[in-house]
């Protein structure tokens, strides 16, 4: 049994085969968290229940009593707003009354196998009801009748726990939800540093780790999106943790829209770390009988390091969040028009590409922006998803069937929840777009942000691209959203219902690519906001891949995908060889060798040396297919710890085999440099395809491979395979 509920003690233990999770029901039913951390079997955690009553102020119980329980000092599972408990709060709600204070206590629960999905929201999955089980605790605030139900899911093959909360209103009255966290942790000590993901365009995901301190410490998103600025991802790192050893918290929100993420120390010296939706901009009309689901959060632990964190991750969301027919299938290996054309392409251009890149072994053309409407630059036509026939004469068939003629797929470009001021479908509906009645709303890209709230424009929209897709044989779909939202409101949204915008354009988003990806599921949909401004595992389970940043020098990539590859597997990032001539097409390849691997370049410009290195490339990229959607990541050299050089490896899971990787940065003329490998068999021989050496495991993790050479050249790289004898 994965959770277990002790009727006696009133514990509930939730294990993973390495992780345990502990809730009690205390006196006059509050719920605590006792503990999350390495598994544990006991059954007594009474000395976890209470942390110094009474300190600071801090307002007791009155039925337990003066010196009994303060809200304010315990493990509150999921802590409320304004009943005595003064750390942030991951719950309120204003009831019929006017005030918000809230105080949920527990009512009942269910423990079942399996998982359910979210109504509208996507979220994690299991193939097979004994995948994994699922604990929902009823909890309900007496005064105003709210109810929360904390759903809980552990996993049989992976150390992760999901942690989501639905909230329903039984009673007669209306109800307003004003915060609703889906993850809620309170953590016994504050010797944590806190890792987040910042960024902006072409510099996405930056690793950043800051010691907790006395207080509230966090980031959020209030674009719209999940955004380049911040990633819905935080760890908390226990002191001293590295990135091999230590115990390490991982939390990512299944969700691409407003999110928050926040850690309060409080004067006991303990922690309140909580997830979800951000309650800026944000509160719910919950009328009578309704229900509200807020998105999940993935939770990992581990005391094998950061490292062994987003392996985890990794694993997991290969099996548990990628679906589809590309969860398995193999992705073809494309190239793309953007960097190679921009706007500047016709029909000839392109199979003149086409026919290039079938000679290299390229298996897809992708065109890019610039297909439709009068589109010759940014400035016009998003919404006219209508073939431009001064480009492409007799529209996309001649074009579609050429590349498929010359054995090539065709994949094509949409921004479908975008709007231009100059264009005829603003021009038809000139309240289609997001907006507040009064204010001009600002431009980002000379676009406006179609409100996909509605049903309405969703619908206008799904049909436009279905009749695309329906009529032309595309193969790919790269959905892309290159601004963020201001000036956020709806025509069709009641004044008492405006700040429910942001979440309900999120969830018309999943409406409308939910319904695409459904009708259409040979279609392999990749995921892009300006690059990687919307790379969140909500959309991960939409499109099983994301570009992962507008930004292809492989330098600048190395940590762009570093910090990516901290919860998000190489299966789901976009990583293209482009033209840019900060180095030679090798370590391009390299680089980009680490992700799902493509052009974005013209290949008739390519000289015959650069040919013959991309056909090499190609080759390594079947060769090394598996490997790197479904091996281990190991990080060597970080590059936010290093300025010369970075390295890292993927290791088969059954370590059967290794690819090696060190690109350097800058080089040292001097230096002597010997990387030790890691998560091999110290018993195993393994030969080495490029020196022709055969190694014990043993070695190359303990003794190293000298790689001295390859620092000393700028931009140089380096890669080797090995397969265990
Ligand atoms: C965004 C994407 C690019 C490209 C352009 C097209 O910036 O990230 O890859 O598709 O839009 O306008």
């Amino acid at each position: 049994m994965l959770i277990t509920y002790n009727s006696e003690k009133k514990l509930f233990h939730l294990h993973t085969s390495d992780t345990t999770y502990v809730i009690g029901i205390y006196d006059e039913g509050y719920l605590l968290g006792l503990y999350y951390g390495a598994r544990v079997t006991d059954d007594d955690f009474s000395a976890f229940c209470c942390r110094l009553p009474n300190a600071s102020f801090s307002p007791a119980d009155p039925v337990i009593g003066e010196h009994g329980f303060s809200p304010d000092t315990a493990p509150i599972e999921y802590g409320c707003n304004g009943a005595g408990d003064f750390r942030i709060s991951a719950f309120s709600v204003r009831g019929a009354a006017g005030d918000n204070v809230t105080d949920l206590r527990y009512r009942a629960h269910r423990i079942y196998a399996g998982k359910q999905s979210i109504p509208g929201i996507p979220s994690t999955y299991v193939s097979d009801d004994s995948e994994a089980q699922t604990l929902e605790i009823d909890a309900e605030d007496a005064v105003t009748g709210v109810q929360a139900t904390l759903v809980y899911t552990v996993f049989a093959d992976s150390p992760v726990m999901t942690k989501r909360v639905i909230v329903r209103n039984p009673t007669e009255n209306t109800l307003y939800l004003e915060r609703v966290f889906s993850a809620c942790n309170d953590f016994p000590t504050m010797d944590f540093d806190l890792v987040t993901l910042y960024g902006r365009h072409a510099v996405e995901r930056t690793m950043e780790k800051r010691p907790l301190a006395h207080g509230l410490q966090g980031v959020e998103s209030k674009r719209g999106v999940s955004s380049h600025a911040q990633n819905p991802f935080a760890a908390l790192m226990r002191h001293g943790a590295t990135e091999d050893a230590g115990d390490v918290y991982g939390f990512n929100l299944v969700y691409s829209g407003n999110f928050s993420a926040l850690a309060e120390c409080d004067f006991n010296g303990s922690t309140r770390f909580i997830m979800g939706i951000n309650p800026n901009d944000f509160e719910w009309t919950l009328g009578s009988g309704e229900a509200f689901y807020a998105p999940e959060v993935v939770c990992v632990y581990t005391d094998k390091g950061l490292g062994e964190m987003s392996r985890i991750f990794h694993r997991f969301y290969n099996r548990h969040l990628i679906r589809g027919k590309f969860k398995t299938e193999k992705r073809p290996l494309l190239i793309n028009s953007w960097e190679a054309a921009y706007f500047d392409f016709d029909t000839d251009k392109l199979l003149a590409f086409a026919d290039v890149a079938k000679e290299l072994g390229i298996e897809m053309l992708v065109m890019d922006d610039g297909w439709f409407g009068k589109r010759n630059d940014d400035r016009s036509s998003l919404g006219d998803w209508i073939v431009n026939e001064e480009k492409l004469p007799g529209g996309l068939r001649p074009l579609v069937d050429g590349v498929h003629a010359r054995g090539l797929k065709f994949g094509i470009w949409y921004e479908p929840e975008m709007i231009s001021p100059d264009s005829d479908l603003f021009r038809a509906h000139p309240d289609w777009h997001v907006h507040v009645d009064g204010r001009a709303p600002k431009v980002g890209r000379h676009q406006y942000v179609l409100d996909v709230s509605r049903a309405d424009v969703r619908d206008y929209i799904y049909s436009m691209i279905a009749s695309v897709l329906q009529n032309n044989d595309i193969d790919y779909v790269k959905w892309d959203f290159n601004r963020n939202i201001s000036d956020a409101g709806s025509a069709l949204l009641p004044p008492e219902r405006k700040k429910e915008f942001f979440h309900r354009f999120i969830l018309g988003t999943y409406d409308l690519m939910g319904r695409l990806v459904e009708a259409f599921p040979d279609v392999l949909f990749e995921g892009c906001s300006g690059g990687g401004g919307r790379f969140d595992p909500a959309m991960l389970c939409l499109t099983p891949q994301i570009w992962t940043s507008d930004n292809t020098d492989p330098i600048e990539r190395l940590t762009i995908q570093f910090g990516t590859s901290l919860c998000y597997p190489a299966s789901a990032m976009g990583a293209h060889v482009s033209a840019c001539d900060r180095t030679g097409y090798k370590t391009k390849g390299d680089v980009a060798m680490w992700g799902t691997f493509g052009y974005e370049l013209d290949p008739r410009k390519l000289s015959e040396e650069d040919r013959e290195i991309v056909r090499r490339q190609v080759a390594a990229y079947h060769k090394y297919y598996d490997l790197i959607r479904t091996g281990d990541l190991y990080r060597l050299i970080s590059p936010f710890e290093n300025r010369f050089r970075a390295a890292w490896q993927m290791v088969a899971a059954d370590r059967s085999s290794t690819l090696f990787t060190l690109v350097t940065m800058r080089k040292e003329e001097n230096g002597m440099c010997f990387v030790r490998l890691k998560g091999l068999d110290p018993d195993r021989m393994y030969a080495c395809a490029e020196d022709g050496k055969t190694y014990s495991g043993a070695y190359l993790m303990r003794a190293g491979l000298n790689v001295s050479e390859v620092i000393r050249r700028d931009g140089e790289s380096l890669t080797l395979y090995f397969s265990a004898e």
